[in-house]
């Protein structure tokens, strides 16, 4: 038996019994004559003690021999300790040693294996399971699988059945490249890993299954951002005979569960808003709604006079930010610095001080006199001491411009809570979204999606006006989850395809498999997607996804540990029909 007690659970009730315990040396304080140890596992730290006067003098020799991150095995007395520790459930005792066997040596770890570590990113990547080690990143983990456990509980006491879908498939369009396998027993084919199983869930509904929910992998080859991984988890969902409705009412209950299980909030019914009205009040469609700064369009307010940047432009738009009305203007002149960074890309920004008296100072006074800014203010709902701050120019541009100052002045200001909590529905999507580049109008969500009945009409006529069944979950400004409700009649698919700018034999070739399950019966049926590492790393009170990952990539996807991607034997690309020099 290596252990008969973990490092975090021995207190005074253990006094004067025999243990035998096991972990990492986390360190050690040699006095000479005496010498204490902190041994470490998952669950805790436990002092140790050996003493010269106390202790057999082999095993006080060999304690002076450990260096940091041994692993050992001790046996002893727990006794009570002389210096107590408050600050942890083992502080008021340690562990008089009297047999110690060093299980394995270690060499000495390239960065501290503390809370606060001297170990910049790379390095901890390098040795993960080092930095596994570290309370931040083991706790993360502990909070994701707690976090799991939730979901599954909650999703099976609804009768969700949890099945596992395919990895090795064809291609699943969800808007990012395939990473693909090639085939050895198929010359010249490959697969592609799903980019999440959508259409085998939408089978699992034509086969019956009514409620079905996976924890799943998800493999999208994109550009990598802090919230996003090449391989990532989703908690995968569909349900048989559903509208809209249910859907969200299901998914709400959820994460009302998470939140208060998990983080012991109760939140109130979840707003819900279009897609139309998070565009154009806060520029995003994935708003945080934990502060105001609420878009305010002021077009009719600043288009009357002799100011010609406003005058061309399609949108005028502001933003009252609290409190900033007394901003230097050094402060004013770094904030338009800002949003003239290529990130953001505005041409410059008008600034309105709303002074407390009820007056107001604008950078643009040659134009505008104070009726007019008292016009601006209100749009804004702008208060005595606030200052407003407006940009102009095309209307999506520019609200993405705000949008991102609107984020960047709350993080500023200390309105971005991580522990409050503030969850919203946007729904109603477009069905189609028009890419610029190519002219062609691809599916916002994806090509299962159904239209709204009502709007059916509108695909030959404006097929940018059609909206979607489609909804996503958003929480403190990060889209968490997305769904649709489907098509699940063939002629419905069909005409979608062809939308898309499939041929018939494209549709047929790609996805004939699912038009023929159509033909079978298909019961209605929607869904939903939440991304499980966004989840948990917000509700840990994060926005990057990487520390809830016990194995992330790095953002150029390699995984420099085992160091993936890698070349492969000229044999097995010879196995694969893979010719050298192709690749
Ligand atoms: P969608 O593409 O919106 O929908 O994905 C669902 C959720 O998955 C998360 N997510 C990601 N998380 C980390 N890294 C990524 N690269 C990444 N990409 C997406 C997001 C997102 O909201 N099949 C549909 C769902 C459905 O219609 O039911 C789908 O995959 O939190």
């Amino acid at each position: 038996m290596y252990r008969s007690h973990n490092c975090g659970e021995l207190n005074a009730s253990n006094i004067n019994t025999e243990v035998t315990l096991a972990g990492w040396v986390q360190k050690s304080r040699d006095k000479g004559f005496m010498n204490w140890v902190d041994l470490r596992d998952r669950y805790g730290i436990t002092q140790l003690i050996f003493d010269e006067s106390r202790t057999d003098k082999t095993v006080f020799e060999l304690a002076k021999t450990l260096g940091r991150e041994f692993v050992i095995q001790v046996k002893g007395t727990v006794i009570e300790r002389e210096a107590k520790n408050k600050n942890i459930p083992t502080g008021e005792i340690e562990i008089l040693v009297s047999e110690l066997t060093i299980l394995n040596a270690a060499l000495t770890p390239p960065f501290t294996i503390e809370d606060e570590t001297d170990g910049g990113e790379d390095i901890r990547m390098k040795y993960r399971y080092l930095d596994i080690r570290r309370n931040p990143v083991k706790n993360s983990l502990l909070f994701r699988h707690k976090v799991a456990m939730e979901v599954r509980k909650y999703l099976s006491d609804l009768d969700f059945c949890e099945v596992e879908t395919p990895y090795l498939i064809k291609s699943t369009p969800e808007g990012a490249r395939d990473f693909v396998v090639p085939s050895r027993m198929n010359e010249g084919q490959f697969y592609a890993l799903p980019q999440s199983p959508q259409t085998f869930k939408q089978l699992l509904m034509v086969g019956g299954m009514d409620k079905y929910f996976q924890i799943v992998k998800c493999f999208r080859d994109e550009d990598l951002r802090a919230d996003r991984q090449p391989e990532f988890t989703q908690i995968d969902c569909e349900m048989a005979f559903v509208e809209q409705e249910d859907i969200l009412n299901v998914f709400e209950g959820l994460t009302r569960h998470l939140l208060k299980e998990i983080k012991g909030i109760e939140v109130e019914k979840f707003p819900r808003i279009t897609y139309d009205y998070a565009m154009k009040t806060y520029g995003n469609d994935k708003p945080d709604i934990r502060f105001g700064m609420k878009f305010g369009e002021l077009n009719e307010f600043a288009q009357h006079k002799e100011f010609p940047v406003f005058n061309s432009a399609e949108l005028v738009v502001g933003i009252a930010v609290p409190g900033a009305g007394n901003y230097t203007r050094k402060e004013i002149d770094g904030l338009i610095d800002w949003v003239k960074r290529p990130q953001v890309g505005a041409s410059g920004m008008v600034y309105v001080k709303c002074n407390e008296d009820g007056t107001f100072k604008s950078s643009v006074d040659k134009f505008y006199d104070n009726d007019d800014l008292a016009n601006w203010a209100k749009a804004t709902e702008a208060n005595p001491g606030d200052m407003i701050f407006v940009l102009s120019g095309p209307a999506n541009k520019t609200r993405a411009q705000l949008s991102a100052l609107r984020m960047e002045l709350a993080t500023r200001l200390g309105l971005r809570n991580p522990e409050e909590f503030a969850p919203l529905w946007v729904v109603d999507f477009p069905l189609l979204e028009l890419d610029e580049e190519s002219g062609r109008y691809h599916a916002m969500h994806h090509p299962f999606t159904s239209p709204k009945p009502e709007d059916m009409a509108l695909l030959e006529t404006e097929p940018g006006k059609v909206r979607a069944n489609a909804y996503d979950m958003v929480l403190n400004g990060n889209e968490i989850g997305g769904g649709s409700i489907r098509i699940h009649d063939k002629a419905t698919q069909q005409l979608m395809f062809k939308y898309l700018g499939f041929t018939e034999e494209e549709a047929k070739a790609q996805f004939g498999f699912l038009m023929d399950a159509f033909q079978f019966g298909a019961p209605p049926h929607g869904g939903l997607a939440f991304g499980l590492d966004r989840l948990v790393a917000i509700l840990g009170g994060q926005e990057t996804i990487r520390d809830f990952i016990a194995f992330p990539k790095n953002n150029s996807g390699r995984d420099v540990m085992i160091d993936a991607p890698s070349t492969i034997d000229e044999s097995q690309l010879k196995e694969l029909h893979i010719k050298i020099d192709s690749i």
